[in-house]
């Protein structure tokens, strides 16, 4: 089984994202899946021009070379792909989305119904699952409902959303241990993904512990 991450932020692998994206592929690396981490920042990736070469003209091939190709490559080979990125303006990275969308030539035309919704029909075989990790720099989980929103048409098996993002690389140690706790259980969830393509209820509800009250926080940032 291979697992994949996409990491759209603009810091790589120094950001925060990776701290939870590197805690998850070590869990399921533990289960003995393969595991990648692309980081989008080191790579070029011009933006869709909307052309649909990719559907009508040269089917599953872009018109524009650049690292596409290659990542393309990647996609299609992993079972499990993880969409990672921090939330600016309430919203995935640009990077991520640059990304997203020079997907298209995985989708075809053909518009099928899904459930009370339409879709455009995939142009291969394989289906992968999808994982979204995302932390953001504010306390509030309200700051994730727009990526949720965008993310749920492709139906992520796991969605890793953590608030209170700053704390993530901390030099304190007693917030040290604290996030060692939560990673802890992102290990425990990319563990269990690798082994049974889920993950428990017990553990869900671990991802989603408190790392710090509000004020605490609020205070913590301003102290810098
Ligand atoms: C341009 C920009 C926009 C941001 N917008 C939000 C936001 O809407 N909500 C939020 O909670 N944090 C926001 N943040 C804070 C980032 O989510 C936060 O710093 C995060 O930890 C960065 O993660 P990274 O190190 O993985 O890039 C924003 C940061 C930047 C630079």
């Amino acid at each position: 089984m291979k697992f994949i991450i996409f990491n759209g932020s603009p810091a790589g692998r120094n950001s925060n994202t990776n701290v939870i994206g590197q805690a998850f592929l070590e869990g399921a690396a533990q289960a003995g899946a393969v595991t990648e981490n692309v980081f989008l920042a080191e790579k070029k990736i011009v933006f869709c021009r909307g052309c649909f070469s990719c559907w009508f003209k040269t089917p599953g091939k872009c018109v524009m070379r650049d690292d596409m190709t290659e990542l393309i490559q990647k996609y299609s080979e992993a079972d499990v792909v993880c969409f990672a990125t921090p939330v600016f303006t309430w919203d995935m990275t640009a990077n991520l989305k640059a990304f997203v969308d020079r997907l298209a030539p995985l989708k075809s035309p053909l518009i099928v119904q899904k459930q009370e919704d339409f879709d455009l029909a995939d142009a291969t075989e394989k289906q992968q699952k999808f994982v979204v990790i995302s932390n953001c720099g504010f306390p509030g989980n309200h700051n994730f409902d727009t990526l949720k929103t965008v993310m749920a048409p492709c139906s992520p098996v796991l969605e890793l959303y953590r608030n209170c993002g700053k704390l993530l690389k901390s030099k304190d140690a007693a917030v040290q241990a604290v996030v060692k706790h939560y990673l802890d259980a992102v290990k425990q969830a990319g563990y269990e993904m690798a082994m049974r393509g889920d993950v428990s209820a017990e553990t869900r509800e671990s991802l989603n512990m408190e790392l710090m009250s509000v004020q605490e926080y609020v205070q913590y940032l301003h102290m810098g």
